[in-house]
């Protein structure tokens, strides 16, 4: 059985690379297809023509207005996916039809359902609104990994990891010598770590951004809803300093980092990042240094998980890790996202 979750919502993509042009992800093990049309919502169909599978988006195949013209023998699909024109003959069968998803464009992101579209449910996409909110600032990009989400996911929930991958840019010593809470919540599917260092090192990532120097507060509440969306809300504040009792918090620095893993097959993922602040938001040379240095964090991630990936595909069967209190959010998410993948199963495949 697969581990991928079906039934799902996954980002396919950022709003701004599909234009009216013709663009292909592969999603969950499916090549989909996607454009902009003159309209300006976002299609999302099977990237293959129902004649003899030709990739529409391989040249020279070409999109023609709203429509999508076979670049091997000419089947042309409207922008819903059915087929208006065949060659050599006026009647279209009835079944010439690309598979459509489900799509929603949120939050900066493009949303596809993956799995029986009669249960897509808009209102269920998790939401992560600071990416395209007035009063933030985000940079963001997207790299490719070549090992299984399940490594992204363990690796973004045990934040541990930073003092050792990325010293340097966002690991100090307090961040692996600091104990997490770990809460689930099983009815709403998140899963929750947080970890609040109160007198800790400020790393070169929030030192060169907010200004801040010494000792600071570094706060990380991490947000994961499976499969999909991970949320670390970073809070950075001068030692002391503590939100105001009605939420607000104007002596504190706050930076969403938020990540969506999508899985392109069983063994390889879409690794997308963005870094949103509320502060120094028309300051150009921060963006460029946070866009630059999370990319080069991302990829030691990458790096490091690629390598995951050869060994546990190597290794016999049977290996048994050993998993410890920093391990508490890896493992709650692991079984979520069993129970997702088991529930599923079966679904639209
Ligand atoms: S494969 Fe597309 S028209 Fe034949
Ligand atoms: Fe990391």
């Amino acid at each position: 059985m697969s581990v991928i979750p079906r039934d799902q919502w996954y980002v396919a993509a950022y709003g701004r690379e599909i234009g009216h042009e013709l663009f292909s992800r592969t999603v969950c093990g499916e090549s989909i297809l996607f454009w902009r049309t003159r309209a300006g919502t976002v299609t999302a169909l099977s990237d293959r023509c129902v004649h003899r599978r030709f990739p529409l988006s391989e040249p020279p195949s070409r999109l023609v207005g709203d429509q999508v013209v076979c670049g091997y023998h000419g089947f042309t699909y409207g922008a819903d996916g059915g087929c208006v024109a065949v060659p050599g003959q006026t009647r279209v069968p009835r079944t010439a039809r690309l598979k459509s998803y489900p799509v929603v464009e949120q939050d900066s992101f493009v949303w596809v359902w993956i799995g029986d579209p009669a249960r897509a449910d808009a209102a269920r996409i998790p939401r992560a609104p600071w990416l395209a909110a007035p009063g933030w600032t985000t940079v963001s990009g997207m790299e490719p990994l070549k090992a299984r989400f399940g490594l992204l996911v363990d690796n973004l929930l045990d934040l541990s990891h930073e003092t050792y991958l990325h010293g340097g840019y966002i690991g100090t010593p307090e961040v692996a010598a600091t104990p997490i809470t770990t809460e689930v919540d099983e009815e709403a599917g998140i899963v929750y770590v947080s970890r609040h260092m109160d007198d800790a090192e400020c790393p070169p990532f929030y030192a060169k951004s907010t200004g801040l120097t010494g000792r600071i507060m570094r706060w990380q509440d991490i947000e994961y809803t499976p499969p999909c969306l991970y949320k670390l809300h970073s809070r950075i504040a001068p030692p002391g300093v503590l939100p105001n009792a009605d939420g607000t918090d104007p002596d504190a620095f706050h930076v969403e980092v938020v990540y969506a893993i999508t899985p392109e097959t069983e063994h390889t993922t879409h690794d997308f990042w963005a870094v949103a602040r509320d502060f120094a938001l028309d300051d150009q040379g921060v963006s460029d240094f946070l866009a630059e240095n999370n990319r080069t964090v991302v990829l030691q991630d990458v790096a490091a998980l690629n390598v995951l990936e050869q060994v546990i595909a190597a290794e016999p069967e049977g290996y048994q890790e050993l998993s410890i209190n920093i391990d508490t959010g890896g493992l709650a998410a692991r079984r979520m996202l069993a129970g997702l993948a088991r529930r599923g199963a079966g679904s639209g495949a």
